[in-house]
């Protein structure tokens, strides 16, 4: 099985996503909101890469059975319910709800794999899910990281790399691409201390001066929110409620 790991969005082709499993990453923050907000039982998260996007799809849906979600910059989206807070999701906030959501970064680099067939959303909340998937396809695999405006994000290709360690354990024919062996090889460093390992990262020190150590605490946790996400048609849903 090949894994190959892409660090920024930009750096990838639609060539490289064909006949692949095709995982996103933000750890910090999008896909661990969207992850938390699946396992508190939203309905579904339709992810868009403009503010403009989100409000004219709300048009198509009835009050109440949406909410409008996501940040610019890290702030909070003026006249939107929910920041990109993974704590704001909560079961009684979210259930039964679809969530039309932009970020920075995060949705943007899920709609760079609009047109592949098999794409899974991770972070540290459910590595373990994620790579039980990949072993039980047992299919080659690309790892692609949202990063921050453009730029490679340590906390991402780290996020990659416990994934592919899991996977290392469970496979006994691994092919890894140079930044694959690299993110394996950061994160089996860290000794499991995470912090320790991205204190000194931009994106972790931008959410430290913004207060957001809590959301951070969280999106660290690994395993925390432990569903298999599938991005298909346009439209993220757990594969539990695909399959039912
Ligand atoms: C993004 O999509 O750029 C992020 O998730 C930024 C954040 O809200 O931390």
């Amino acid at each position: 099985m090949k894994l190959n790991v892409y660090a920024v969005p930009d750096s990838v082709s639609d060539k490289d996503l064909k006949d692949k499993i095709v995982v996103i990453i933000d750890v910090l923050r999008a896909t661990s909101t969207i992850l938390a907000a699946l396992a508190n039982g939203c309905k579904e998260v339709i992810p868009a890469v403009e503010i403009e996007e989100v409000i004219n799809m709300s048009k198509n849906y009835e009050k109440d059975s949406f909410l409008l979600c996501g940040e610019r910059n890290i702030d909070a989206i003026d006249g939107f319910h929910l920041s990109n807070s993974p704590l704001e999701y909560t079961a009684d906030v979210v259930a039964g709800k679809t969530l039309l959501m932009t970020t920075t970064n995060g949705t943007r680099a899920i709609r760079k794999a609009a047109d592949a067939d098999e794409v899974l959303l991770c972070s540290m909340t459910n590595v373990e899910a994620v790579a039980e998937y990949i072993h039980n396809r047992q299919k080659d695999t690309v790892f692609i990281c949202a990063g921050t405006d453009g730029q490679f994000s340590t906390d991402d290709v780290v996020t990659a790399g416990v994934v592919i360690s899991r996977l290392a354990e469970m496979v006994d024919e691994l092919e890894l691409s140079d930044l694959a062996f690299v993110a394996r090889k950061i994160y089996e460093s860290s000794a499991g201390d995470l912090h320790g390992l991205l204190k000194n990262t931009l994106h972790y020190k931008r959410l430290i001066e913004f207060g957001l150590e809590k959301d951070i605490e969280y999106c660290l946790t690994l395993n925390a929110a432990p569903v298999v996400a599938v991005y298909k048609d346009g439209v993220v849903r757990t594969i539990d409620n695909i399959l039912s």
